[in-house]
Parts: structure tokens; C-alpha cells; sequence
């Protein structure tokens, strides 16, 4: 690991905020203090990018972000998550391993501006990378494609400075129906779904990416 990579680690452990080896308790003041902190750091990302969404409609007559969707994950999905893993239901294992408790998701236009706003987002001052996944140039078996970007956002309070991890999804419009449905079917409804199925879904999104690239040739021509 290089040294910066450590260090980064090292910030965004809540050590100094909470006893790190405590067992979570849902209902317990600990967890509404942890996922506080969670919401600030949501808070403060989501006004970031709100300001680009109007800089750009605003000064350059663009509409590079469509809209912003942002949510904190529910108590139940966190512990859900944990117990599937088999992890120990501690803060440690909470905060180090689970990186989607503040989740961001930024729906534009084309496949050309999604790495425009990655870049935006990674040069906020302060705001560092801890990992990145470009599902557009390597999609998942599923088919599912967008950019993933766990981020380490600085929350400042009073008497100290917390990182906190947030993830951000950014998705053109196209492969936000495609996730949002298959999502629907896969996880929502009661039946499993089948073989033929699945291997629709994955048609589909390499049908929609493929579209999605050329509309982003399109636009770039023009
Ligand atoms: P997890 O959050 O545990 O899944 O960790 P991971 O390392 O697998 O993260 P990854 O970046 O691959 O995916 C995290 C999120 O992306 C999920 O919570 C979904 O929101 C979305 N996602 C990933 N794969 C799929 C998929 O096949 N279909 C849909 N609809 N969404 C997906
Ligand atoms: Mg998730």
C-alpha cells in the first residue's frame, strides 16, 4: 500500500468519535451519532455538486447534470449487510467495510459526461479517492454499467475533522432505467428470475450502452 493510501485510511476511521470495537446497537445513541455524521457528510457533497449542476445550466448553458439523488442506507440494510458478509456487528467492521452508507447518485446525459463530473467531483478541494470503478469500459456480468467512486468527504465540527466515506454512482439517464428496473426485478419481486431472463437484461444493457455511445459520439461531432 502506498504511504498516501494509508494515510487516507487512517483519516477516515471515526476512532477519535466512537469506541471503534463497540457492538452496534440500532436503536442506540452511538448509531444515531454515527449516522449523523454520515448525513452531514452526504449533505455537504450533495451541495458541491449541486453548485456544478447550476454553474454549468447557469454560465455555460449545459445541462451537465440532470438530477442528484442522494440516500443514507437503512439501520436494517447496514445490519443485513454485515450479517451476509458474516462480519462481526462492531463499529470497526461497520465504518472500514461498508462503504455505501452515504450514497450519492448523479443521472446525466451522455457516457462523455460522466467522466467530466468524475473529474469535477474529484478535484473538490479536500475531498480525496479511496477507490474508483469504471463499469462503463469494464461492465459487470450482469450488464450493469455506470461510475462508481468511494470518497473520503472531510466533515468539519466544532472541535474536530471526520472523514467519512460516501459513494457515488454516476449514470447517464439510460443506464439509470436499466439499473432501476432490473434492480426492481431482481431484488423486489418474489420470483426469481430465470436464466432466458437474465441473459435479456444483459442484451439489453449492452443494447443501451451501445446507443449511449453513440449518442456521445453524436454530441461530441457537433
Ligand atoms: P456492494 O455495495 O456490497 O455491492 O459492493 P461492491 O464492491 O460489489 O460494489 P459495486 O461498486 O460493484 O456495486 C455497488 C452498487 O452498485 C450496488 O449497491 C448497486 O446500487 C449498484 N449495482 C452493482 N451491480 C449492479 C447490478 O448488477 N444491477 C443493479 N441494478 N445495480 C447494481
Ligand atoms: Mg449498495
Amino acid at each position: 500500500m502506498k504511504n498516501n493510501e494509508q494515510e487516507i485510511t487512517d483519516l477516515v476511521d471515526l476512532k477519535n468519535f466512537v469506541d471503534y470495537n463497540q457492538e452496534i446497537k440500532e436503536n442506540g445513541e452511538t448509531f444515531q451519532k454515527v449516522m449523523c455524521i454520515y448525513k452531514m457528510a452526504l449533505k455537504e457533497l450533495n451541495n458541491k455538486v449541486e453548485i456544478y449542476q447550476e454553474e454549468f445550466k447557469t454560465f455555460y448553458n449545459y445541462e451537465l447534470i440532470d438530477h442528484i439523488n442522494f440516500r443514507i442506507k437503512s439501520p436494517k440494510s447496514i445490519i443485513k449487510k454485515m450479517q451476509d458478509r458474516g462480519a462481526e456487528l462492531t463499529y470497526k467492521e461497520m465504518i472500514e467495510n461498508i462503504n455505501d452508507i452515504a450514497g450519492l447518485r448523479v443521472i446525466c446525459q451522455t457516457q462523455k459526461d460522466i467522466y467530466s463530473i468524475k473529474r469535477l467531483i474529484q478535484n473538490i478541494p479536500g475531498i480525496q479517492t479511496l477507490k474508483e470503478k469504471d463499469y462503463i469500459k469494464n461492465p459487470k456480468e450482469s450488464g450493469y454499467s455506470a461510475y462508481h467512486i468511494i470518497l473520503a468527504v472531510p466533515v468539519v465540527l466544532s472541535t474536530q475533522l471526520i472523514y467519512v466515506k460516501v459513494e457515488v454512482q454516476i449514470r447517464t439517464m439510460t443506464m439509470d432505467v436499466w439499473a432501476s428496473l432490473e434492480h426492481k426485478m431482481k431484488y423486489k419481486t418474489q420470483k426469481a428470475i430465470t436464466n432466458k431472463q437474465s441473459k435479456e437484461w444483459i442484451n439489453c444493457a449492452k443494447a443501451i450502452n451501445k446507443i449511449d455511445e453513440k449518442i456521445t459520439n453524436l454530441t461530441i461531432k457537433t
